[in-house]
Parts: C-alpha cells; structure tokens; sequence
C-alpha cells in the first residue's frame, strides 16, 4: 500500500540522515521544503522532496495538500494516561485557595487516584485510558510515554502495565512504559518510607522486569515525596534489571535530583520549574534531556520551566504533556507548543524540534520517530490550510490539524 502526499505547501522537519536531537543554537533551525511531496509505503516514509523532482504520480492512494502544512506527528515523552476517574473537585478546590501541596496533604492528589484505580478492574481501566489515547493520536501524537504510579500496590502497579501493554498491542501509535511505584508514599506506609521501597524495589521491580512490562523507571524527587537518597537507591536497583531512569525532577523544589539522574543515565529528567544554575550546568556534558511540560505549569499556575536560560546556555530541551488527572488533564500537544512559545518565549522553530524529534529521543525512539526521514515511521500531521508554521502556536487552542497518519494509516 503506498501513500503519496503532494503539493504540500511546507514539509517541516525534514533530514537526510536521522540526528538524535538538537541542542542550544541548533533548536532554532526547523528544516523545511516547499512545494513537496511525500511517498510512504505501508507505515514507512520512503522519499520526500520538491515537487519538482517528482517523476511520477502513481500510488494507491494520493492526497492532495495543497495550502496544508506537513511536519511529524509529536512525540510526547511523559504521561500519565493511564488512570481511573478524575480529579475535578481538586481543580475546584484549588481555585478556592488551596494549594496542590495541601490537597496532597490532605489525603488527595495521587493517593485519591491510587484509591480509586486500585478498585477499578483491569477492563475498566483499558477502557477509560483507550478514550484518551484515541484523542490524543486525533491531536497528532504518533508516540507516547506513559507512567504506572497510581497503583501503588504489586497488583495495581502491574495491572497499569498490562494496560500500557495492551494499549500498545491494539493501537498504532507507538507506547514506551515506565515504572513509575515510587510516585508518591501510601497511607499505610506513611511513617515507613523506606519499607515501601524495599516493597518496590524488591517486589514489584523484578515482576516488572521479569514480564518486560516496562523500559524505563521513574520516581517522584521532590520535597515530602521521595529524597535524593531514595531516587539513587531505586535508579540503582533499577540498573540491575536494565531499566533506564526518566525521572520526576525539580517541579516545586530544587533538591539534587537533576544531578541523581545523570549519574544513572537518565533519558531524561522532566518538570525542572525550579532550576538552578548548577542543574543547568550538570546538564552540559550529559546525555540527559531535559524536558519541560508547560501546560502542568499552566494547570498548577506555578513557574515554566526556564527554556530560554537552558536553550541559550547550549541545552537541549523537549516538551511533553505531563496528561494526568491532577496536575494537567490534558494531552494536547498542540497547546503544549504554542505554552511553550507564549509562556517560555521559545521560537516556534525550537517548540516544533522539542515536540518532535527531542521528544522522540527522550523516549529512546530518535532512530524511528520524530522527523521526516527516509526509513522512519509514517508519523505525520497534515494541517488545515494555513499561512505559515509560525501559525501553529499562534493559533493556540485551535488545533490547525486536518489530518493525522499514524504508521502510515489516517486516523
Ligand atoms: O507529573 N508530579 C508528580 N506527578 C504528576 C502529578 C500527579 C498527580 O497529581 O496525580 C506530575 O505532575
Ligand atoms: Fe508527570
């Protein structure tokens, strides 16, 4: 089955060999071809270029973009998706004062949805999360991370991943999944923090492990959460069974956990609203991506992360949504770029490459995602008629999307 996508009015992203991200100065290059056209065959792109250079117009199926804009699908490399019911009340009970420390405090936050999704049956939980991935692959995700970490029990943590799995299996988007146990202390654990690490270290982590449920390994570093001690003593036993940390970092507090990543090999470290310069520094040098996730400062009206501090000093940055029922209900991409422009003043050019080809590689999938390239995933978004890219955040909240291939198939 080919595909080919003609008069496009802008191919964005485009490479003739794929790059593992960019960083600094470079964020500001968005590759482009004008007048282009596009050729997939089954879920892969196989050529792209000036329509000029086009020889024949044979395929089984040809799309017309002209006026339309045409750039990867985002990769959006930290989510909760996974969750049972919603936290609604705590919005409002925020608006009326309280803060989402005190909520947290009071017995809701994570705990409130650790409650509810370890009473929700497997089947339940596949059914609300499905609903959210097929809305997300509608705003034009063609990849996606999704946590555990409202479980906080052996059979709620694993029966999260076996959803992650099966949502894997039965939808074309691509899903990476990351234990994330130590999320936030169970009730009964409250005086004995380090009883429940043993509990996810030693029993949940090898089932993990064992049954391949998950690629990566998360924790909550943050004041009243998990310390600095408690991230390295679980990224390192997480080591022993190969998964790779992608952490909670820096989000309220400044603590030493950007530093506790790197030192395992983090993917990345996500959240960084509170960033010192000595975090940016650790970064420099490192292969950790740091990534930000605006629309959970938009959410929580608590600070963005500082992207023109990071970008200027030679970082590089990506941007995810944070989708989760307390801190961001939301899994739009499309608002997480144009927060990222408005709220953080990144150029349109440096929000497209962290939502694409950064966020691609903060999930280990830089060789298949997040860029248009010979051999990679038919991953794309066309958009309505629009002037220019620029357009894209400009017009936030509007959703400029027409069409989404996700391998190579319209959603
Ligand atoms: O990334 N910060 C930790 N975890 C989530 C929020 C979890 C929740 O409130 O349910 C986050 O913001
Ligand atoms: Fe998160």
């Amino acid at each position: 089955m080919t595909t080919l996508i003609i008069n496009i009015k802008e191919l964005l992203q485009v490479e003739d060999s794929p790059k593992k991200m960019v960083s600094g100065k470079e964020m500001k290059i968005l590759p482009v071809v004008n007048d282009a056209f596009i050729l997939i065959e089954n879920d892969i792109i196989i050529n792209f270029g000036e329509m000029k250079d086009l020889s024949n117009l044979i395929a089984d199926k040809i799309i017309d973009a002209s006026g339309r804009i045409v750039l990867p699908a985002w990769c959006d490399s930290h989510t909760h998706i996974v969750y049972a019911g919603n936290r609604e009340q705590e919005f409002v009970d925020r608006i009326n004062g309280l803060t989402y420390e005190e909520i947290a405090n009071n017995g809701g936050g994570i705990l409130n949805s650790a409650k509810l999704l370890q009473t929700t049956s497997e089947e339940e939980l596949y059914k609300q999360s499905a609903v959210r991935i097929e809305e997300v692959m509608k705003l034009g995700t063609g990849a996606v991370e999704i946590k555990s970490g409202y479980g906080l029990t052996l059979d709620a943590e694993l029966k999260m991943l076996r959803v992650i799995k099966k949502l894997n299996k039965n939808y074309p988007i691509t899903i990476k999944a990351t234990f994330l146990g130590a999320h936030a202390l169970p009730f009964e654990f409250k005086n004995n923090k380090n009883d429940y690490l043993d509990v996810v270290i030693n029993d949940i982590l090898p089932i993990v492990a064992k049954e391949n449920l998950a690629e990566f390994i998360d924790i909550f570093c943050e004041t009243g959460y998990f310390s600095v001690e408690d991230t390295e003593r679980l990224l390192n036993a997480g080591s022993n069974y190969g998964l790779i940390p992608k952490i909670h970092v820096n989000q309220f507090n400044a603590i030493g956990g950007v530093q506790a990543g790197i030192k395992y090999k983090a993917v990345s470290v996500d959240h960084l609203e509170e960033m010192r310069d000595e975090d940016i520094n650790a970064l420099k040098n490192s292969n950790t991506m740091p990534v930000a996730l605006p629309s959970c400062s938009f959410f929580l009206s608590i600070p963005y992360t500082p992207a023109r501090k990071m970008i200027d000093a030679g970082l590089p940055l990506a941007l995810a949504t944070d989708y989760n029922p307390g801190s961001t209900p939301s899994g739009n991409m499309n608002f997480v770029v144009s927060t990222a422009c408005i709220k953080m003043k990144m150029t349109p050019e440096e929000a497209i490459n962290a939502a694409t080809i950064n966020g691609a590689y903060a999930m280990g999938l830089e060789k298949t995602h997040g860029s248009i390239c010979k051999g990679k995933k038919a991953n794309l978004i066309i958009t309505e008629q629009i002037p220019s890219y620029n357009f894209i955040p400009y017009s936030f909240g509007n959703n400029k999307i027409y069409q989404v291939l996700i391998e190579g198939k319209i959603i």
